[in-house]
This record gives structure tokens, sequence and C-alpha cells, in this order.
């Protein structure tokens, strides 16, 4: 099956739970436990596509071939620093998926993300990717870090985040039209500051409780 280029998961707990995260009185620890709720509800949806293989094994009565993930790990790679919040669900969900990590800041100057950090998993090539990071704003860290896992050698990739821009899809529409974007709301806009529009604010300070 080909997947759509976006995938908004509308299930009802999702909606419920992002609705309770995006109210500005919710405190830090409110926040971080509905994103590792939702996080678990999301990473059944985002990897509906991974592959099976059957196996066989012998239950109490007799005999099966049972169903179990094929090929290798798949990798998750988190978006410094908001991302984390998503990867310590799903990894919850997933826990022998490998993980990476990919920092980029803005050059206050040419305004392009750079590169701090980047540490991800072996044989990206063999593995389901998926790129986690709760907001897909501008769109431009997320081109930019799945340029660099692409250069990896990663594949079949996914995008997962909480809340899309527009602006953000088109931009990965344009760059990585082969990365499926899934998320639990695409919101109205941008504002002038690249906050997302109603949005929930900064995603790293509400899950952190920094300023
Ligand atoms: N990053 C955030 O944390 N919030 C936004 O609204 C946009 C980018």
């Amino acid at each position: 099956m080909t997947q759509p280029h976006l995938t908004v998961i509308d299930h009802p707990l999702v909606q419920h739970k992002l609705s309770i995260m995006r109210k500005k009185d919710v405190s830090t620890a409110g926040f971080r436990r509905l994103l590792r709720e939702i996080s678990l509800l999301l990473a059944y949806e985002v990897t509906r596509e991974l592959e099976l293989t059957t196996t066989t094994i012998q239950t109490p009565i007799q005999e099966m071939q049972a169903p179990t993930l094929e090929g290798k790990k798949l990798a998750l790679i988190s978006l410094l620093r908001a991302g984390n919040g998503l990867l310590d669900g799903i990894l919850e969900m997933i826990p022998s998926a490998r993980v990476g990590f990919v920092g980029l800041y803005r050059d206050p100057q040419t305004l392009k993300p750079v590169e701090y950090y980047f540490k991800v998993p072996s044989l990206l090539d063999q593995r389901m990717t998926i790129v986690v990071d709760p907001m897909l704003a501008t769109g431009n860290s997320a081109v930019a870090a799945v340029d660099m896992l692409k250069e990896r050698g990663a594949k079949n990739m996914r995008f997962l985040c909480l809340l899309a821009a527009p602006e953000g899809v088109q931009r990965m529409k344009e760059a990585h039209p082969d990365v499926p974007i899934f998320t639990a709301s695409l919101d109205e806009r941008l504002d002038d500051h690249g906050y997302i529009v109603p949005g929930l604010g900064d995603a790293g300070d509400r899950m952190f409780g920094t300023k």
C-alpha cells in the first residue's frame, strides 16, 4: 500500500489528550505525561507498515506459525531536544528500537540549520527509520535532518510529529516527497516568530519546564 504524504491521526484519545496539552495552564508534569501517552498511540499508527514474517512457536496447545517483525530493528531518530519527549513514549512501545540523535541550531545570520550533534544507528538502509520531533513548523530542521539521514543510507523513512503547520508539510513535500508525515493535528499556520498557530507554544520549554 502506498502511504499518503500526510496522515493525521484523528483517534479520539489522541485528539482529547492533545486538546488538554494545548492548554496554557497545564503543568510541566501534566504536559510530559500526556505527551508520553500520546506517543504510545502515535507509535502504533506510524509502524502500521512494518513488515511481518512468521516464526514457528510452541503454544501450550500446539505448534503454530506466528507473525513476528521482519528484518532489522527499526531506528528512531530524535531531533534534539524536543524530540526526546516523543521518543520516550515510543521506546516504551518498541523497546528494541535503535536510537539516534540529531542536534541542529539555526544560524542567526543565514537562518539555516547547522549541525551540532549527529549520532545514528548503523545500517540505516536496512531499517525503517522514524524521525521524531513534536513540532513540524517551518520544516527547515526536518528537511535538513532527513537530508543527513539519507546521506547515511536511510531509505524507508517516516516523520512523526504532534503538530504540523501547512508551511512545514509543504516544505517537506517539496524536499522529501518519499517521506510520509504522521501528525496528531494539521494546525492553521505559522506566526511571524515561527510558532505554530493555534499550537501549544514551545514544546521543549513546556516539556522541560524551561523558559
Ligand atoms: N517549535 C515549537 O516548540 N513550537 C512551535 O510552535 C514551533 C516550533
